[in-house]
């Protein structure tokens, strides 16, 4: 991770204090009817652009193999990006998100001979998508692979014994463990993951990948994964996890570290690499333009983005470091850390000055016929408390923080069935204060931004995958 660089591995603390609920993957039943009727039953007052979702017809793992490579949080499908960025960019055109999460819209504008630029300010987010727009090569990644696994012999003694005290006594031990970590793997998977965690340097393009790849594997209820504690969505609450561990008298089953991730890369490598440049950066959206141009220039590329595709951080939903503490302690964060710092807990006034702030700092990083695509979640309720101010939050958007900043609008879709299906496994019954309605808002950078939207929202696109080379 070239700019966050982790050397300092965080000490173990209770990460419970968060005080969000206890998600439960038991209850998964899609409880959220009213809140899907509520929304449809909902006059638009602005414009509809015809888009035909044809992203939903597609298969869940449509696209690069790179897509799926770890779990996150309310991505959207690579479908959808493939919708926008086929229609709005053309090759060679830079695609840039500005809250890129797992690296959708870059690894798919790459994927599709496009330059690829994703910013988010969550360290995990910029390593997933730094491995998947900056990627190791298939040998490079078996031979650092193969130099691990021929050094665990004569490692194996000191991780085994570190492991096991650290088992034994996670916050006295020999470092500092959460105790809900140290329950999670077998003494043998662990002491591996102890080694992999301090031989890995995430500033280095290969082994970031490994580490990526590891956070994609690192729990979920198969064999490929290194845990069987917890799904692979998200990190269970950890007062939960040490309550169920300690209910059942869960002992983890042993994986072998090196094996599962070999099984992971020959699936990550099923394909060619993307054939696009792509970049990822780690920071806040509102300067993201200014940092994007920067970079893009310090590699020769051009500067200005002629399709933004993002989905901004939903209104007090997904804490994206508490559902990812187990991938937090393997990468060195300190889950608390990232969701202080992260916009996902704003009430929407405040949300609404944030994202004009965005898209103002945009504005000088897009061409002048840009497109701005913005996927905007409905939001049901807060915290379990149900409230109207999250549905229609897309026409806010565009009355109090776009056309302010002089956007012009092409007009708004819905995307009914794009179902979140995860958020509603992960709320259980809680599952209407999430997203079940998304609206996507097209705007133009400026009128003939706003006509190029219109006439390209028609266009046919390709759904063969991958797509034929004369495509790109
Ligand atoms: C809805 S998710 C985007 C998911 C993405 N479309 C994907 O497919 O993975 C919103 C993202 O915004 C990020 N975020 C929140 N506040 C931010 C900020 N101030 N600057 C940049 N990113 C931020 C979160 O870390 C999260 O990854």
């Amino acid at each position: 991770m070239s700019q966050h660089a982790v050397s300092q591995r965080v000490t173990a603390r209770p990460i419970d204090a968060v005080p969000v609920p206890t998600p439960d993957p038991a209850i998964a039943t899609i409880a959220a009817a009213p809140a899907i009727q509520l929304a449809l039953e909902l006059e638009t007052e602005l414009p509809r652009i015809e888009i035909a979702p044809e992203w939903k017809a597609q298969q869940r793992l449509w696209g690069h193999p790179f897509h799926p490579m770890c779990s996150y949080l309310a991505s959207f499908p690579a479908a959808l990006a493939h919708a926008f960025i086929a229609r709005y960019s053309r090759p060679g055109d830079v695609v840039l998100d500005p809250f890129a999460g797992r690296g959708t819209t870059p690894l798919q504008a790459t994927a599709e001979g496009r330059i690829g630029v994703g910013n988010d300010l969550n360290p995990f987010a910029h390593l997933l998508t730094a491995s998947k727009v900056e990627p190791a090569s298939a040998a490079e990644a078996r031979t650092r692979l193969a130099r691990l696994r021929l050094a665990w012999p004569a490692e194996a003694p000191t991780w085994e014994a570190r492991a096991a005290a650290i088992q034994a006594d996670p916050e006295g031990g020999p470092e500092s463990v959460p105790a809900e970590v140290a329950i999670a793997f077998h003494p043998r998977t662990f002491a591996q993951l102890l080694y992999l965690r301090a031989a890995l340097k995430l500033d280095d393009r290969i082994d970031r990948f490994l580490a990526a790849a590891i956070t994609g594997i690192l729990h979920g209820k198969s064999a490929s994964y290194l845990s069987d504690l917890m799904p692979n969505t998200f990190s269970m609450a950890p007062r939960y996890v040490r309550d169920f561990a300690a209910r059942t008298a869960f002992r983890a089953a042993e994986r072998d570290v090196f094996e599962c991730l070999g099984a992971k890369l020959n699936r990550l490598f099923r394909a060619p690499l993307p054939p696009g440049p792509g970049i990822s950066l780690v920071g806040d959206a509102r300067d993201a333009g200014a940092r994007a141009r920067a970079a893009l220039r310090a590699r020769g590329l051009p500067d200005r983005a002629r399709l933004v595709l993002t989905s901004p951080p939903y209104l007090r939903v997904v804490k994206y470091g508490y559902y990812n503490w187990l991938r937090a302690w393997f990468l060195g964060e300190d889950p608390r850390a990232i969701d202080a710092a992260l916009d996902d807990a704003h009430h929407r006034a405040p949300y609404l000055v944030f994202l004009r702030d965005v898209l103002r700092g945009l504005r000088p990083a897009l061409t002048d016929d840009a497109i701005v695509v913005l996927v905007i979640g409905d939001v049901a309720t807060d915290r379990g408390r149900a409230i109207r101010n999250g549905i229609g939050l897309a026409e806010a958007v565009w009355a109090d923080a776009a056309r302010p900043e002089g956007y012009r609008l092409a007009g708004l879709a819905l995307d009914e069935v794009h179902a979140h299906r995860k958020m509603t496994k992960l709320w259980g019954n809680e599952a209407g204060r999430a997203t079940q309605l998304d609206r996507i808002l097209v705007l133009g950078a400026s009128e003939s931004g706003r006509r190029r939207a219109i006439s390209g929202a028609t266009l046919p696109v390709a759904w063969t995958w991958p797509p034929r080379l004369r495509a790109l």
